[in-house]
C-alpha cells in the first residue's frame, strides 16, 4: 500500500523565472506544485522600478498555463539609485512583496548591484517604516575572501552592521549555506528569517568537485562542507518558523552550464517537493515539511495561508533528473543522486466548500 502525505499547497520564497522562451518553459514546472513564488528580479536589465515589476508580472501572467492559480509575488532589484518613494508606492499598490539586495558582482546578473551599502540608508529606513522585507544575497565580493568564506564574512562585515543601523528592517537571509548563517538567524530575536534551498540540503562541496567536476551542482552561494549541510538540514527540519523554503531554482541552458566558465544555478523546480519529502523523511521529520514548505514563509511575509492542498504519494523509487526542452536549448533538471520514492499526486480542495 502506498503512503500519502497531504499538506497545504506550498510557496517558493526564492525563484528565478527568467523571461521570454525560458520563462515559458520553466513557469509550468513551478505553477504545477506551488501556489505562490517570490520572483527574483535579476533579469538583464534588472527589475529596478515599480514600472519594471508591473510589466514583468504581466509577462509572467501571460505565460501561465490556462487555469493555473499561481501567483507571482514581485521584488525590486535594489541599486544605489533606488528611489524610496517608488518603493513605497509599489508596495502600497500591492505590486511588490520585497526588495532584493545583490552585492555588485556576487552572482548571475548582479553587475547593477550595490557597492556602497551606506548609500542604501534612506531606502532601507523607508522599508523599515512600511514593513517591507529586504531579501539579501549574503556574500561579500572581495576577491581576497575565499569563496567558501564569503557568506560568513558578509554576515560579519555587512549584514550585522546594516541591521544595527536600521533595527526595524525585516530581513531574509536568502539561500543560507553555512552553520554561521543558521546561528546568526537563530540569535536574532525578531525581524530576521532565512530561506533554504532544496539542493543545499542534498549536496556538499564534494558532490561538485570530487571524482570529476559536476557543473550542474554549481550554484551560488556554492555548497559548503558536510558539517554545514548537516546544520542546514537540522534547521530546515526543526520546525523553527524562521526557516522556510526558497528553492532558488535557477535555470541556465546546458550550453551555459557546460562551458569553460559555466553559469551558477541549479534547476530544481520540477522535483523539489519529491526531494524535500525524501529529505524530511530521512530526518524523521515528515510532519514538519508542511511548516517549512507551506506555512512559515507566508507567516513571515504576513500573507494568508493557502487554502488548497497537494498530496505526496510514496511508491517505487525511481531515478530523478533528466532534461527539459526550452526554446533556448536543453535544460538539465537537478539530479539528487538517489532515486525518489515520493512524487506529487495532484492538488485537491482542502475540506468541503461552505
Ligand atoms: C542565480 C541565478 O542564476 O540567477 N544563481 C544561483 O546560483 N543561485 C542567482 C542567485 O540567486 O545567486
Ligand atoms: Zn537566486
Amino acid at each position: 500500500m502506498s503512503e500519502h502525505l497531504t499538506i497545504t499547497r506550498p510557496d517558493d520564497w526564492h525563484l528565478h523565472l527568467r523571461d521570454g522562451a525560458m520563462l515559458v518553459a520553466v513557469l509550468p514546472e513551478s505553477a504545477r506544485h506551488f501556489a505562490r513564488a517570490l520572483i527574483m528580479p535579476n533579469l538583464v536589465p534588472p527589475v529596478t522600478t515599480g514600472h519594471d515589476a508591473r510589466t514583468y508580472r504581466a509577462r509572467i501572467l501571460a505565460a501561465l498555463p490556462r487555469g493555473s492559480g499561481f501567483t507571482p509575488l514581485m521584488t525590486l532589484y535594489l541599486t544605489e539609485q533606488t528611489c524610496p518613494d517608488d518603493v513605497s508606492a509599489a508596495a502600497a499598490e500591492g505590486l511588490i512583496t520585497a526588495v532584493k539586495l545583490y552585492p555588485a558582482g556576487a552572482t548571475t546578473n548582479s553587475a547593477s548591484g550595490v557597492r556602497d551599502f551606506d548609500r542604501l540608508r534612506p531606502v532601507l529606513e523607508r522599508m523599515a517604516e512600511i514593513g517591507l522585507p529586504l531579501c539579501v544575497h549574503g556574500e561579500v565580493t572581495d576577491p581576497e575572501v575565499d569563496i567558501f568564506d564569503r557568506e560568513a564574512m558578509f554576515i560579519e562585515r555587512v549584514l550585522d552592521p546594516l541591521r544595527r543601523a536600521v533595527p526595524g528592517l525585516r530581513v531574509v537571509l536568502e539561500h543560507v549555506t553555512t552553520a554561521e548563517g543558521i546561528a546568526y538567524v537563530r540569535a536574532g530575536e525578531r525581524n530576521i528569517a532565512a530561506t533554504l534551498t532544496t539542493h543545499h540540503l542534498v549536496i556538499n562541496r564534494n558532490h561538485i568537485l570530487a571524482g570529476g567536476i559536476r557543473p550542474h551542482y554549481y550554484c551560488l552561494p556554492v555548497a559548503k562542507r558536510e558539517t554545514h549541510r548537516r546544520a542546514l538540514r537540522e534547521a530546515a527540519t526543526s520546525g523553527d518558523p524562521r526557516f522556510f523554503l526558497g528553492t532558488d531554482s535557477a535555470p541556465h541552458t546546458d550550453a551555459a552550464k557546460l562551458s569553460a566558465c559555466g553559469c551558477a544555478g541549479c534547476f530544481t523546480a520540477p522535483n523539489t517537493l519529491a526531494i524535500l519529502a525524501h529529505v524530511f523523511e530521512e530526518e524523521g521529520a515528515l510532519s514538519r515539511l508542511e511548516g517549512f514548505a507551506a506555512q512559515h514563509g507566508a507567516a513571515f511575509y504576513g500573507l494568508p495561508q493557502n487554502r488548497e492542498t497537494i498530496t505526496l504519494e510514496k511508491g517505487e523509487p525511481t531515478p530523478s533528473g533528466g532534461t527539459l526542452e526550452t526554446g533556448e536549448g536543453p535544460l538539465t533538471i537537478f539530479d539528487p543522486g538517489f532515486p525518489l520514492a515520493w512524487r506529487v499526486a495532484g492538488p485537491s480542495a482542502k475540506g468541503c466548500p461552505p
